[in-house]
């Protein structure tokens, strides 16, 4: 048996021990007869394995017993013909990928007497890999969805026009009549999610400028009233005056309070109350951004006395294609939510069932991140 070189301790051997603790990559070195030679801290960090004084000089099969995956790695050393260079080992308990090159260390004689086994924790930068991958994916699925969206308007809408014409043509039979109004109302409904899907695709932009956000709420409240039938429901609307205005998108803020009017229209069925409140206040200053309104805020209240949210449907209510309706698309809430997110703004879901919902929408006066997009 080769006889072991780390029981000389010289100065230079000291030189190399810092060296190799101070490495940001993993060094671990065995002996041909299977004993641990060296490991460094960045070994033991990686691999979860509490350091032992009486480690160096022990078998590694010993001191790596829970780790099969690198036992398996180094008793290939001194077997294998070609050595693993920038291999992958994913280690499935510790959910860690690493890179790694084993390497044999040789005497003057060109006589293996060891193997050393250098490596880099590769776990951030795979997930790194992975998430720019799915947005990959994502922004590839989004492009084909408008595209299907677009490709169907037209047909769609020709199916509408040609049903209405086609009614005229038989004014007498109640049963196509009414067959063809069924048909009319399912080409209205899908054209209705084609349409809100493309909204939900198309990647967003805002077109910044100085928004006044009660002329926002009067607008979206008027579109929200031909959109749903308002029937016996009382609206009270309370804005604060003076308002301060906000940095946002005049047309997609007015899109987020329709959609949320829509839905109290609808949650109502037409009967109960709804209430719409904006105030101003003080929100805590984002750390982020600078400038002296950043922390203030608009807070605008989507409020209706109806059925209110079921406790297990709050979180889903956001999800694309959620919907509890059955001519809903789903759409309505994701919408609003890409949208307020892109103002740096919040909503948030106050519900009970029985007592009614309130949707509160928190604006930025000035939005902290828009430079970026
Ligand atoms: N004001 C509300 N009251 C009760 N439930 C609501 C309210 N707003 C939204 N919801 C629930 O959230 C679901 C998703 O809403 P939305 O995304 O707008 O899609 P849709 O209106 O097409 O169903 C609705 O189907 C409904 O169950
Ligand atoms: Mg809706």
């Amino acid at each position: 048996m080769p006889k072991r070189s780390n029981e000389h301790v010289g100065p230079d051997d000291r030189f190399f021990r810092q060296l190799v603790g101070s490495m940001r990559n993993g060094v671990i070195a065995i002996h041909r007869d299977g004993s641990l030679a060296l490991m460094n801290d960045e070994a033991y960090r990686i691999f979860t394995l509490p350091r032992h004084a009486d480690d160096t000089g022990r078998p590694f099969t010993d001191v790596f017993r829970t780790r099969p995956d690198l036992v398996r790695v180094l008793s290939g050393a001194f077997e294998l013909t070609t050595l693993p260079n920038r291999a992958e080992l994913r280690l499935k308990d510790l959910d860690r990928v690493i890179g790694y090159t084993l390497s044999l260390v040789k005497d003057d004689d060109g006589e293996a007497i060891g193997a050393v086994l250098f490596f880099k924790d590769l776990t951030r930068v795979e997930q790194l890999e992975e998430r720019e991958r799915l947005r990959d994916r994502l922004a590839s699925l989004g492009e084909m969805a408008a595209g299907i969206a677009h490709e169907l308007k037209n047909p769609l809408a020709g199916i509408e026009v040609m049903a209405g014409l086609l009614r005229r043509q038989v004014p007498d039979s109640p049963d196509a009549q009414s067959l063809l109004a069924d048909i009319m109302g399912e080409a209205k409904l899908a054209n209705s999610i084609v349409v809100e899907m493309l909204e939900f695709v198309r990647p967003i932009r805002l077109q910044l400028e100085d928004t006044d956000v009660s002329d926002v709420l009067r607008q979206a409240m008027s579109l929200a009233e031909r959109k749903a039938a308002r029937g016996d429901i009382t609206v009270r609307v309370s804005i604060q005056p003076e308002l301060p205005l906000i940095e946002g998108d005049h047309n997609q803020l007015c899109q987020v309070f329709m959609n949320l009017l829509t839905n109290a229209f609808e949650a109502l069925d037409g009967r109960g109350s709804i209430s719409l409140t904006a105030v101003s206040q003080s929100i805590e200053p984002d750390p982020a951004s600078a400038g002296g309104d950043s922390s203030t805020a608009v807070v605008v209240d989507v409020c209706d006395d109806g059925p209110g949210v079921a406790d297990g449907l709050s979180d889903r209510i956001f999800n694309p294609f959620f919907t509890t309706k059955p001519t809903g698309t789903g759409l309505g809430l994701p919408i609003v939510r890409k949208i307020v997110d892109a103002h740096d703004g919040r909503i948030d879901l106050t519900s009970q069932p029985g007592t009614g919902t309130r949707f509160r929408v928190t604006l930025p006066v000035v939005s902290g991140s828009h430079w970026f997009r």
